[in-house]
């Protein structure tokens, strides 16, 4: 059989040599177009075959240059809270209740007024075009189609307008404040007029956390790409420098005397609602909520600014309890299992955000990918609710959990 094989391969090499150029040229076109056939094909059984989020991130790894990929997964120093963030959530154990009927699973609800499919949503995560040509406009077409909410970083790679111009989907604007606040009144202004829902204000950047992989990559953005919303502003590219560039570039640019009264000075320049993005304390709650916070989110910012803080599942409850329930309170870092929604949720969470994951799957298959991890996420989420006896996000409660800082449970006396 070999012999008969190889004998076949042999005759159609030396006809090949024979041949007139134009004929070889037209053989070298069908093969390399049989190639792409099968290598597209391979590709598309590799997503198919993916299970779960977290397998997007190695096909990412692969196809992403290293300056990209590092900048997207490193997180601050020893990376303690990167890897504290995912840790957290696997001490937390579930408390199920059984024989519930969960023939019908209601998975909505009601975010600042706006109804959505889930309560998984998406973070803001900068300069997207790095990870697909798509970038933005992928990640926001596939949380409408999803009909949950994207947030869109002030450091995108696509504009307000833009990501507005791809159709309708309730999004909601990342804020870094500048030190010319001309820059910020205007760039609120057009989220605003683009139809922005809603301010996710970051307040744990004053300086950026020092991630040793982009410092050591000497990270900048690519020359193609810009920061598109600080197009014309003469603020839309980083410098190479010996350095992090988009350290130099906060350095340079953000405002480090941001402080509690700039809400005050946010609310008097907008009339959307403002998230404070990055509280890990009972009382940051308390200030927030007198500086007229309409949320909050816990976040660490993805482990990539201060390390050895709390993971935000860990220090979610203190914030709620500080909350009292008069603002709602939301959690992004590690989240990368419907069962850890679950737990978010159970520990007073009104929804999550989902970062790396939106990322890994938007450079390992664009729209598609991000897309398929927001289907994921709700199926996993729909299967721990049944399994745990819940029909609806008002039936998750306090109780479907145990984590380690609850007090051992008394066993009843017989
Ligand atoms: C952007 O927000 C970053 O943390 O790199």
């Amino acid at each position: 059989m070999f012999h008969v094989t190889f004998s076949w391969f042999l005759s159609r090499f030396i006809v090949f040599f024979t041949e007139s150029p134009q004929a070889k040229e037209g053989k070298l076109k069908l093969a390399s177009y049989f190639a792409d056939i099968v290598s597209k094909s391979c590709e598309l059984v590799k997503m198919d075959m993916i299970t779960n989020v977290t397998e997007y991130e190695a096909i990412a790894k692969e196809k992403l240059p290293k300056m990209v990929y590092d900048y997207y997964a490193s997180g601050a120093e020893d990376q303690w809270t990167l890897k504290e963030n995912r840790n957290a959530f696997a001490r937390i154990l579930f408390r199920p209740r059984i024989l519930v009927d969960v023939s019908r699973i209601d998975l909505t609800t009601t975010i600042l007024g706006f109804k959505i499919s889930m309560p998984i949503m998406i973070a803001p995560t900068a300069m997207q075009k790095m990870a697909h040509p798509e970038g933005e406009f992928a990640t926001a077409r596939a949380a409408s189609a999803a009909g949950t909410i994207m947030t869109l970083s002030s450091w995108a790679t696509s504009s307000v307008e833009e990501v507005a111009s791809t159709g309708p989907g309730i999004r909601f604007f990342q804020l870094y404040v500048f030190k010319d606040r001309n820059v910020v009144a205007q760039l609120v202004r057009r989220a605003e007029r683009a139809g922005f829902k809603a301010i996710a204000l970051t307040v744990d950047t004053p300086i950026l956390g020092r991630r040793e992989a982009d410092i050591k990559n000497r990270f900048t953005l690519p020359s193609h790409l810009i920061l598109k919303n600080f197009e014309g502003l003469d603020l839309g590219k980083l410098d190479k420098t010996s350095d992090s560039g988009l350290a130099s570039y906060v350095a340079g640019q953000i405002d480090r005397s941001l402080n509690w009264k700039d809400i005050k000075w946010l609310q008097t320049i907008t009339s959307l609602p403002i998230l404070v993005k990055g509280v890990l304390t009972a009382e940051d709650t308390r200030i927030a909520l007198k500086a007229g916070a309409s949320g909050i989110v816990v976040s660490n910012h993805g482990a990539r600014q201060l390390d050895y803080v709390p993971a935000t599942i860990t220090a979610l409850e203190e914030v709620v309890k500080a909350a009292e329930g008069r603002i709602p309170v939301f959690l992004d870092g590690g989240v990368r299992r419907g069962t850890d929604v679950f737990k978010a949720l159970a520990l007073g969470a009104a929804g999550v955000f989902i970062g790396r994951p939106v990322l890994f799957s938007l450079a390992a298959d664009g729209e598609a990918g991000v897309r398929k991890v927001l289907q994921m996420l709700r199926d996993e989420f729909e299967l721990t609710m049944a399994l745990s006896g819940c029909r609806s996000l008002k039936e998750i409660t306090r109780d479907h959990v145990v984590t380690e800082w609850d007090r051992p449970r008394i066993a009843p006396k017989l």
